[in-house]
């Protein structure tokens, strides 16, 4: 029998950073055979920011990381752990973390990278809770970060719609009252990696002249067979992590799901039972950011006062690997 906990972790700063510059579906429409019309009735998404080419993903966590601190009153010394869930990091290494440590001077902090695509930033708060619930830390930086403009093919219609660049950011500590993270659920099925990758730039497939010339070092898609999994392994996973919090579909104030598609959004929170008006979407402003796609919902929603005390919020993603996770959190 699985129990909520009665040691919470907390969040108690928010942030997050999308670069300025802005990719509408008639910007697409002028790069590849696509039309505003197919891209929103598809995918539900309007517009997607794109980082400059001086810009790298750390730069963003360190703008969305300022912000947390901001909010939390807490200045970048008095973290113990900088976390960076990103599959588009600065380098393979030193990982992304540690640039950020360095750019907000975060002296006390250790700093490391999670790799779990889109459900990173759940990972890692998965982890952070272990971390400081068993007193290895006290305060933990967690951003999600993704600049998969990066490693797009942009004469590939099916995936260069899809994606943009963007970074959000929370602060995380013991939680001295009833708010915090009540329960979670993760898993993964690494038999089904080839369906969603980055084939080569790693020690599999290294970098090759064969490698630029064929493209591979940019992200290859199975959307269809994507687009199946990720609803039946999100609705799986709310559920779990749910029921581990004694809680049940009823409870719940807010879904945030993982922003890929507005038909996986709606499919997901139809089979969970939750009515439309609980389900946060902002696909249309970002498209998928990965790993960022949670907390920049948490920053929105939390200075769009649309988060009160007490609330039931349910985290849940889905991302290459496959990975899954959800994380339930009462605010
Ligand atoms: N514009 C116009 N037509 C297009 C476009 C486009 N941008 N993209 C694809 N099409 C065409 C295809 O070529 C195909 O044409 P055809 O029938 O002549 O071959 C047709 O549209 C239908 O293609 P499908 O792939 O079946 O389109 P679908 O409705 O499945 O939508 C999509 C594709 C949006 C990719 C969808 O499958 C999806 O969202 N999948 C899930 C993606 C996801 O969840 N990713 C999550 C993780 S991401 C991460 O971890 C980094």
């Amino acid at each position: 029998m699985h129990r909520a906990k009665t040691h919470k972790v907390k969040i108690i700063g928010t942030g997050f950073y999308a670069p300025d510059k802005i990719l509408t579906n008639a910007d697409l429409a002028k790069m590849v055979d696509t039309t505003d019309e197919w891209i929103v009735s598809h995918t539900g998404m309007k517009e997607r920011h794109i980082a400059a080419k001086d810009q790298a993903t750390s730069d963003m966590v360190i703008h969305a990381g300022k912000k947390a601190l901001k909010h939390a009153q807490l200045e970048a010394k008095d973290l113990d752990l900088i976390i960076v869930a990103t599959s588009t990091p600065d380098t393979i290494f030193p990982p992304t973390a540690c640039w950020v440590q360095a750019g907000l001077k975060a002296t006390h902090a250790a700093a490391f990278d999670v790799s779990a695509a889109c459900t990173g930033f759940l990972y890692g708060m998965i982890l952070a809770e272990s971390l400081i619930t068993t007193g290895v830390v006290k305060r933990v930086l967690l951003a999600g970060a993704e600049m998969l403009t990066r490693v797009t093919n942009w004469e590939d219609r099916n995936t260069c719609v899809l994606f943009g660049d963007a970074a959000g950011a929370v602060v995380l500590e013991e939680s001295r009252d009833e708010s915090g993270l009540l329960s979670s659920f993760w898993g993964a099925d690494g038999n089904l990696g080839p369906l969603l990758l980055q084939p080569a730039g790693g020690s599999r497939l290294p970098a090759s002249h064969e490698t630029v010339d064929k493209k591979l070092h940019t992200l290859h898609m199975k959307g269809n067979e994507v687009f199946k999994h990720a609803v039946k392994r999100m609705t799986e996973a709310a559920e779990e992590a749910l029921k581990r919090a004694g809680l049940t579909k009823d409870d719940i104030t807010w879904l945030i799901p993982h922003q890929a598609n507005m038909r996986i959004i709606k499919a997901t929170g139809e089979r969970l039972g939750v009515p439309r008006e609980k389900v946060f979407v902002n696909i249309q402003k970002y498209g998928n950011v990965s790993a960022a796609t949670i907390p920049i919902a948490l920053d929105e929603m939390r200075t769009e006062n649309r988060l009160r005390r007490g609330d039931i919020v349910v985290m849940d993603a889905f991302g290459a690997g496959f990975t899954w996770a959800s994380v339930v959190y009462r605010w």
